[in-house]
């Protein structure tokens, strides 16, 4: 019999954790970044936030009252290693006794690795564009390995690897912020941005691999997984793959993963057509440790691309030469959102992975799929606790997973973003995904159901009855 379908709730440790100075704690990137003026665009203070450090026993109240079997979180390197380099056994008590609240309430810990933040000091030596970090990496995970092993049913190494690689770290032209714009040359000497991007991305795919195959060694029975941001590309009318969609989709989702997992084992076919000499070539040995180092595809859905031929503004789109119009779609998250609705936009992401008619399968190991988010913001029209759009836009994505699923679709699991309302990054925490709303003004930080807590509930306990 096959296991049971996850269900699933996530958050990422510096959009909900606070207690940036608790556990001997030291500074990261996005304690930087929260500190250069006007960038958050709420304003929100570098101290205020969900303090889910210390509110996670009641938390864990909360994701049990949802009925899920998984609770998706992630580990503050910065907690757990000083200045990214030194074991804190401090900082990994608190992991460990969140991991046994779960587990006394019967929930299993899915564990992100890195999600987005990168301890200061790493920051500045580099970041991903220093091959050094691989080692950091590497040891920072070992130590949660080892520590958290009895706990963790499925490790996840990066979250959304091309957000990171592109944004996180040196600042790209027509793309939100997400970095404290570090000039590449520094580390790099004269190359271009194309080709920071590149080595970055490089230097963290070898790092999932050697990650991939430490956990391995220590046991063989263990599942690693690696997130991919993941955006499913059409036509003009958001109806048609064409080659011009394709080619889009595969820059953003599959060129992070056919080193890792596909029968090429290298960069997706036809890429360097694109990208010429900025992409840097593998050898025959990074090959080999890079070959079938993903147990489970994690894949973050929001939303689909609209794309025609041509050149638009931002360095992705110039590269791979397509421009998005995805304009043309009504937006479900009020004025300012960036989302759009198109569950089917989640199937065409997972039949991606499929082989076409009379083409040669490049996926045979037909990996499973977990997808680890997907959610909506707040619309703003409502109370917050109102979330009719957030009802809509999960239930039109769970439906249309299952029924892939139904159709032979080897997906096991759908993670809702996110349990509460937190830091949405730059834009602060004026954009709320939460299924709970938090009151950051209350001295509690007091949580709320929102409808949408219930209507999840009930919609997790009709399918498992279905299944
Ligand atoms: C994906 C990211 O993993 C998460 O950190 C972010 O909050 C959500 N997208 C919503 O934007």
């Amino acid at each position: 019999m096959s296991a049971p379908f996850i269900w699933g709730v996530a958050t990422a440790a510096y959009q909900i954790e606070g207690g940036r100075e608790q556990d001997g704690r030291t500074p990261s990137m996005w304690d930087a970044i929260r500190l250069i003026p006007g960038r958050i665009k709420d304003g929100s203070p570098i101290d205020l936030s969900c303090d889910g450090r210390n509110k996670y026993k009641e938390d864990v109240v909360l994701i049990a009252s949802l009925g899920v079997s998984h609770y998706r979180f992630s580990i503050d390197w910065s907690r757990v290693m000083k200045n990214g380099k030194t074991r804190n056994p401090i900082g990994m008590e608190y992991y460990k006794d969140l991991c046994k609240e779960l587990r006394k309430a019967g929930i299993e810990c899915i564990v992100t690795l890195f999600h987005a933040d990168l301890p200061l000091d790493l920051y500045n030596e580099g970041s991903w564009l220093n091959e050094e970090i691989i080692d950091h990496f590497v040891e920072f995970c070992r130590f949660c390995y080892e520590e958290l092993k009895d706990y963790v049913s499925l490790w996840i190494t990066f979250n959304e690897i091309r957000m990171h690689s592109w944004v996180g770290i040196v600042k790209v032209e027509g793309e939100p912020f997400h970095s404290l714009d570090m000039d590449h040359t520094k580390f790099l000497g004269d190359v271009s941005i194309t080709r920071a991007i590149m080595i970055a991305s490089r230097n963290m795919l070898l790092a999932h691999a050697k990650v991939y195959r430490l956990f391995h060694e220590m046991d063989d029975s263990i599942r690693v997984g690696l997130i991919v941001g993941a955006h499913s590309c059409f036509d003009e009318e958001g109806e048609k793959i064409t080659e011009v969609s394709e080619r889009a989709t595969k820059a953003m989702v599959h060129f992070y993963l056919d080193p890792l997992m596909s029968k090429l084992n290298d960069w997706t076919e036809g890429v360097r057509e694109y990208l010429g000499d900025d992409l840097p070539p593998w050898s025959e040995e990074e090959k080999k440790l890079m070959k079938n180092t993903i147990d489970v595809l994690c894949l973050n859905y929001y939303r689909p691309h609209l794309v025609k031929e041509g050149a638009g503004s931002s360095l992705l789109e110039q590269i791979f030469k397509f421009t998005m119009v995805d304009d043309k779609w009504p937006k479900i998250g009020g004025d300012f959102s960036w989302l759009r609705f198109h569950p089917k936009g989640i199937i065409s992401l997972m039949d991606s992975f499929e082989a076409k008619e009379g083409e040669e399968d490049n996926y045979p190991n037909n990996v499973p799929i977990l997808i680890s988010e997907n959610g909506c913001n707040d619309d703003g029209r409502h109370n917050s606790i109102d979330d009719h759009n957030r009802i809509q836009y999960l239930g039109g994505h769970i439906d249309a997973v299952l029924e892939a699923r139904a159709r032979g679709v080897n997906v096991i699991g759908y993670t809702a973003w996110s349990l509460m309302d937190n830091l949405e990054w730059d834009d602060g925490f004026a954009v709320r995904f939460g299924l709970f709303s938090v009151n950051l003004s209350s001295e509690n930080k007091e949580r709320t159901p929102k409808r949408s807590v219930e209507w999840y509930k009930k919609k997790i306990e009709d399918e498992k009855k279905r299944m």
